[in-house]
């Protein structure tokens, strides 16, 4: 049984590796400080859950003690979030992360893997997104996540680190939650085509995502922690319009909801879509294509609602 630990276990993606973590016997350690996490999201499961903070050192120098890898999800998430509070971003994912090297440095062959994002190529137009594309990042939230990979390249370089970077795209899937100020677009049409509620799309709903299943992030962390030593984009390698997405849930849940169109939101990118040669050279292929991932996403929201 080997030890990994999870710094912001308790959010969305971070649950969903406890889970596949634990269901290989291993033994899970999270840390969370519930800025945006939930302890409900890993009350199903045996790990030993510690409410701290990444930017602890000491707690992340103990708690990385002995462990087989880390998955560094913790962050400051939001993209307009990190606008309104740029220190409290540069602590969160720059010198969180260095405090997470550190006890990664600490730990003999501990691997890191860093839960990094398509928001560096902020407004470069060049489509598909390559690895290696210059980056142009709008945002401290995107700025941070760019810092962090040049980070963990460095301790890599300078002290033999292992690290790996994974670059998600549009992330989607159960326990994504649809009520945050800045909640994703998924989680939100979904619940409102499940209450036949009209569903707001921003702009004309051309723009494009390049939207991937939690399922596969999760195995794009245990694939990276065995193979890659670098940066790799984590997507479908393919997009899908918003209005398609919108349409696709509608279509799913047999929703009576309708489309309204509000003006386009400031800051948004027109288009995304990843290349995803690089990972996928090194052998990793997403099992779930937009579809089947979306059935899946909302039968778990139905449940949800049922609970309520
Ligand atoms: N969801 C996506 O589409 C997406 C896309 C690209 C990158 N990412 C990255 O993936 C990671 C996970 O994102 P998510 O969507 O699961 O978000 P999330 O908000 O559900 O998870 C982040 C977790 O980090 C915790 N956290 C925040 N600050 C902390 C701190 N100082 N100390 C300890 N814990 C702290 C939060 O409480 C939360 O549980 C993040 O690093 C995010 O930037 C997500």
């Amino acid at each position: 049984m080997d030890k990994y630990l999870i710094t912001g276990g308790a959010g969305f993606i971070g649950s969903h590796i406890a889970e596949s973590i634990r269901s290989q016997g291993h033994k899970v350690v999270v840390v969370d400080n519930l800025r945006t996490g939930f302890t409900k999201n890993i009350a199903h499961l045996d790990v030993d859950f510690v409410e701290g903070d990444i930017r602890d050192k000491e707690l992340m120098l103990d708690l990385a003690s002995d462990a087989k890898g880390i998955f560094h999800l913790a962050a400051l998430v939001s993209v307009p979030e990190s606008l309104q509070k740029i220190s409290e971003c540069l602590q969160i994912n720059v010198e969180g992360t260095l405090n997470v090297l550190d006890a990664a440095r600490e730990t003999s062959g501990c691997k890191l893997i860093l839960s990094s994002s398509a928001a560096i190529y902020g407004n470069n137009p060049q489509l598909p997104k390559v690895e290696h594309m210059l980056p142009e990042p709008l945002t401290p939230y995107a700025m941070t996540k760019l810092d962090g990979e040049f980070y963990l390249r460095m301790y890599s370089d300078q002290w033999n680190v292992p690290t790996a970077s994974l670059r998600y795209f549009n992330v989607f899937g159960p326990r994504q939650n649809p009520d945050s100020a800045y909640a994703a677009a998924v989680p939100i049409f979904i619940q409102k085509a499940l209450l036949n509620e009209a569903i707001t799309i921003y702009g004309d709903g051309q723009q494009t995502r390049d939207f991937v299943y939690v399922k596969d992030v999760v195995a794009a962390n245990m694939f990276a922690l065995e193979k890659g030593t670098e940066v790799y984009n984590v997507a479908l390698g393919h997009s899908a319009t918003i209005l398609e997405l919108a349409e696709r849930i509608i279509s799913i849940t047999g929703s009576k909801s309708h489309i309204t169109f509000k003006p386009e939101r400031a800051g948004d990118v027109k288009h995304s879509q990843a290349d995803v040669a690089k990972f996928q050279s090194l052998g990793f292929v997403p099992k779930y294509d937009l579809n089947s991932a979306l059935v899946e996403t909302i039968a778990f929201y139905e449940q949800e609602l049922l609970k309520k």
